[in-house]
């Protein structure tokens, strides 16, 4: 995959510090997802009365709206110890067996990536999200037996990036399911002063507005922006973050004043030169500029169809008037 700096995939290393110091750790300071804070509330503030566990609980979206974490969130307002996995992670029934087992009555499972577990450990996770119960095969062949292990009563909370892969009976054991949504850009502001307070870094009203509009609506490439816009404001600057500097920062790395950079001018490009903007297969447009499908549809093509940019049609994707207007494009108008 293409390096991007507004790529939103997690960087354990680039995001480290990011993810400790930033991270809001409980509803108050979460900015924005108003509609699902207020859902998890009413539903943990229910469990807690009943003194029950929390249902379990899907979280869907683009990557980056911050589903981890919510999830920590979650589990700090509900004071449960919260455990993080992914579904790549667990390759066995084996793998799952073991990670259920050592949880405590309470506990709050994150399942990452859930839409790639392997069909054999969603099959053991089903009687284990249902019931609290675990079947477990003994040996092999005709002495083969199963046995069937109480397990403690646990919360899992899973999140995808398309509810579409997910098969219908996982689906259906979730108690909750909810989209993330897209950032205001009023919302992305806040995150940006709240995040450059806790750094220790001024961030004028205006930058902060500035950077707003190129951060995708994104909180993590909001806070991966900041970083850098810091370090040019330290090494060219007094350290204060203005407009300047900022339209600067930006400029350096490729990212217009929608916050597209060049891979998403690669692919709306493709589709006008060579298809005279659609609509397209989104194979032919994998082939085109040489990214994966997947890549494609979970982090280039989210954001362009929110800011309108892009449509999914029956036929494929079709750039949008709005889109040449911003590349400064004209439309071939006879075909
Ligand atoms: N940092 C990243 N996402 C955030 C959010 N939603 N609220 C506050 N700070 C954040």
């Amino acid at each position: 995959m293409i390096d991007r700096i507004v790529d939103t995939t997690e960087d354990p290393e680039i995001d480290k510090e990011l993810e400790q110091t930033l991270r809001p750790h409980n509803f108050d300071n979460y900015i924005g997802q108003e509609k699902l804070k207020e859902n998890l509330k009413l539903a943990i503030a229910a469990a807690k009365k009943r003194e029950d566990t929390l249902d379990h609980v899907l979280l869907y979206g683009p990557p980056g709206l911050g589903k981890t974490t919510m999830a920590t969130v979650i589990a700090n307002e509900m004071g449960s110890q919260l455990r993080i996995t992914s579904g790549p992670a667990i390759e066995r029934a084996g793998d799952l067996a073991s990670l259920i087992t050592n949880l405590q009555d309470g506990d709050i499972l994150f399942i990452d990536e859930i839409h790639r577990l392997h069909r054999v450990v969603e099959e053991v996770l089903y009687s284990a999200m249902e019931d609290f119960k675990l079947d477990i095969m003994l040996g092999k062949g005709p002495s083969a037996r199963s046995i069937r292990l109480d397990l403690p009563k646990f919360t899992i909370i899973g999140a995808t990036t398309k509810t579409g892969s997910l098969a219908a009976p996982l689906r259906d054991r979730f108690g909750m399911i909810h989209r993330l949504e897209f950032y205001s850009p009023k919302e992305i502001e806040d995150i940006l002063q709240r995040a450059s307070s806790i750094l220790g870094v001024k961030l004028k009203p205006e930058a902060a507005e500035v950077l707003a509009e190129r951060s995708r609506l994104t909180p993590r490439i909001a806070n991966r922006l900041l970083k850098r816009v810091r370090d040019y404001a330290d090494v060219n600057g007094d350290g204060i973050i203005d407009t300047k500097i900022t339209t600067e920062t930006l400029k350096l790395l490729d990212i217009d004043s929608r916050g597209l950079d060049s891979a998403d001018r690669l692919l709306l490009d493709a589709i006008i030169e060579h298809y005279d903007g659609g609509p397209v297969g989104v194979e032919t447009i994998s082939a085109l500029i040489s990214e994966e499908r997947g890549t494609i549809e979970d982090f280039i093509e989210p954001y362009l169809m929110q800011i309108g940019f892009l449509q999914r049609t029956p036929r494929g994707r079709q750039v949008t008037n709005k889109a040449y207007t911003h590349l400064g494009k004209e439309k071939n108008l006879e075909g």
